[in-house]
């Protein structure tokens, strides 16, 4: 079936939070923007309209765009982005996806506040793999600054520093009671006693992991991304930004009010960050007369385990497995080693030097400090075969061995810049070791990957050992994920096939990491011939 979302109106919209009033881009004068439910099969239709001032584009975080890389949306990566009054309508098809996915402004940080979610119900007829829920609700986590966003990233952009912390977080976009001015506009949701409910949970937080748990409730996991997992219980979930996991809650509780909340998750005590908490009500219908007549009963808050808390992540993440034994990716073509993490680059002394002992922050993967192009596209440059664009020599391993028992190299965090892709042979089999280097940064980075959906065979501390680790790796019942943590002084490994051509983004979902260069691109041929691999094109894609 055709599903048309026509208008999608990118706008500036006066919305009230914290206390004040702000404009902020939004999509259709909502925030978040409206939810997209479609089902697998679906041709998706989408035409964006920017009215906004700034240049946008929209993002459809997890869908593999197989046959419709023009439509996967990276600003400068699949298309130039939509400039102040002009349109772009995204086609593309669910071939073989069903989860929680979300979509959002791939374009500078305006995802802060130009997001929704993306729901793909099973084909008409076909059931869930797990109990039919009585009703399902999207919860998107946010983070709010009481300013302008591009004005945070103009900031960080101009003194090479970090950016500012945001000043709350909030459960679809509603900082909830715990916030000043807040309470009136707390989310609340309803359900009866014994009722089995569906929530999708989606971190869109630009900067922050969060933890979430909702008070006295068991939570079921049945997915994460685009992808059912064997079906789990836990009191948390710590959630990457650009993750997403989708989970069935039971009212099987004295009828009450409760809290659902989220915080930050920050192994960093040396950074400041954001550590208020977001909440929302859940609440069941048959609270008794008595409370109802009174004062309301007060929600019930939750146990969020502490800031710092790695051993209650580690639990939850080494749970998530696939529903079934695969046939797993035992093969690898390609062994890819990446180093994850930040540096600095040394600056010539004044305010633009604010970044650690008078520097400025930089990002890499393998040391290269990743680097947009600004008068074309990276997949138009290649399409089109425009020289002086993008080179095809990013290195597979990195530049030195990483080693934290060591001394840590300079060729590690002292990134050059450049705009370097890495060509996959299509149907070549690919495993990445992504290593954390630890180096300043003590956050865990959630690396993303456009356009495919990897199996998650391995993660640990330390440093990754090939011969030891490799023997561990978990090719039984590994999770299909978009976007994988590799944790603080740690690593994680993943499997794809190369079987989707184009130019495809990955990249640290905290904005802030992106932005100083640490994302890098795959160009996938499909070995016919380069220009044959791509399909044209559309008419209406934005120029530069
Ligand atoms: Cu959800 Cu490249 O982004």
């Amino acid at each position: 079936s055709v599903n048309n979302h026509l208008l999608k109106q990118v706008q500036a919209t006066p919305v009230k939070r914290l206390c004040r009033t702000q404009n902020i881009i939004t999509v259709n004068g909502q925030f978040p923007g409206p939810t997209l439910e479609v089902r697998n099969g679906d041709n998706l239709v989408i035409k964006v309209q920017n009215h906004a001032v700034y240049n946008v584009t929209i993002h459809w975080h997890g869908i593999r765009q197989i046959g419709t890389q023009w439509a996967d949306g990276p600003e400068y990566v699949t298309q130039c982005p939509i400039q102040p009054g002009g349109t772009y309508t995204y086609r593309f098809t669910i071939k073989n996806q069903e989860g929680t996915l979300w979509w959002h402004a791939h374009s500078k940080w305006l995802r802060a506040t130009v997001y929704g979610a993306l729901i793909i119900y099973p084909k008409l007829g076909s059931p869930y793999p797990f109990q039919e829920p009585k009703f399902e609700i999207p919860i998107l986590l946010g983070q709010w600054w009481n300013r302008d966003i591009i004005g945070v990233l103009r900031q960080a952009t101009f003194t090479g520093a970090a950016p500012n912390v945001s000043d709350a977080y909030t459960i679809n976009g509603q900082p909830g009671d715990l916030y000043r001015c807040s309470r009136t506009d707390t989310m609340k949701f309803y359900m009866e006693s014994g009722d089995t409910i569906v929530l999708r949970i989606i971190n869109a937080a630009l900067h922050q992991q969060l933890f979430f748990t909702v008070a006295n409730h068991r939570l079921t996991v049945v997915g994460v991304d685009a992808a059912y997992t064997k079906p789990f219980p836990t009191r948390t979930l710590m959630l990457g930004p650009g993750q997403t996991t989708t989970v069935l809650l039971t009212a099987d509780q004295p009828p009450a009010r409760f809290y659902m909340a989220a915080r930050a998750y920050a192994t960093a005590q040396n950074a400041p960050f954001d550590n208020t908490t977001t909440t929302a009500i859940l609440e069941y219908k048959s609270i008794p007369c008595n409370a109802q007549n009174s004062m309301p009963l007060k929600p019930i808050l939750p146990q969020l385990p502490a800031y710092n808390d790695t051993a209650t992540v580690t639990a939850f993440t080494t749970q998530i497995r696939s529903p079934s034994s695969i046939n797993g990716p035992t093969e690898v073509d390609e062994n890819l080693f990446f180093t994850v993490g930040l540096g600095i680059v040394n600056c010539i002394p004044g305010p633009q030097c604010q970044g650690p002992n008078g520097t400025r922050f930089a990002a890499s993967m393998n040391n290269i400090s990743f680097v947009l192009p600004r008068t074309t596209s990276l997949l138009q440059a290649y399409y089109q075969d425009i020289p002086g664009i993008l080179t095809t020599d990013f290195p597979p391993v990195p530049p030195v061995k990483f080693d934290y028992t060591g001394n840590v190299s300079r060729a590690l965090w002292q990134p050059v810049f450049g705009t370097k892709l890495y060509k996959l042979k299509f149907g070549s089999k690919v495993q990445i070791v992504l290593q954390d280097t630890g180096i300043i940064s003590t956050e865990d980075h959630p690396i993303h990957l456009h356009g495919y959906h990897f199996y998650v065979v391995g993660q640990g501390f330390g440093n990754f050992d090939s011969r030891k680790d490799t023997a561990k790796l978990n090719l039984i019942d590994p999770p299909q994920r978009n976007t994988i943590n590799v944790p603080v002084g740690g690593w994680s490994v993943i499997r794809f096939v190369a079987d989707n051509p184009g130019v495809w983004l990955m990249h640290c979902h905290i904005d802030s990491h992106l932005t100083w260069g640490l994302a890098m691109n795959f160009l996938v041929e499909n070995g016919v011939g380069e220009l044959q691999s791509i399909q044209a094109p559309p008419a209406d894609l934005p120029s530069c």
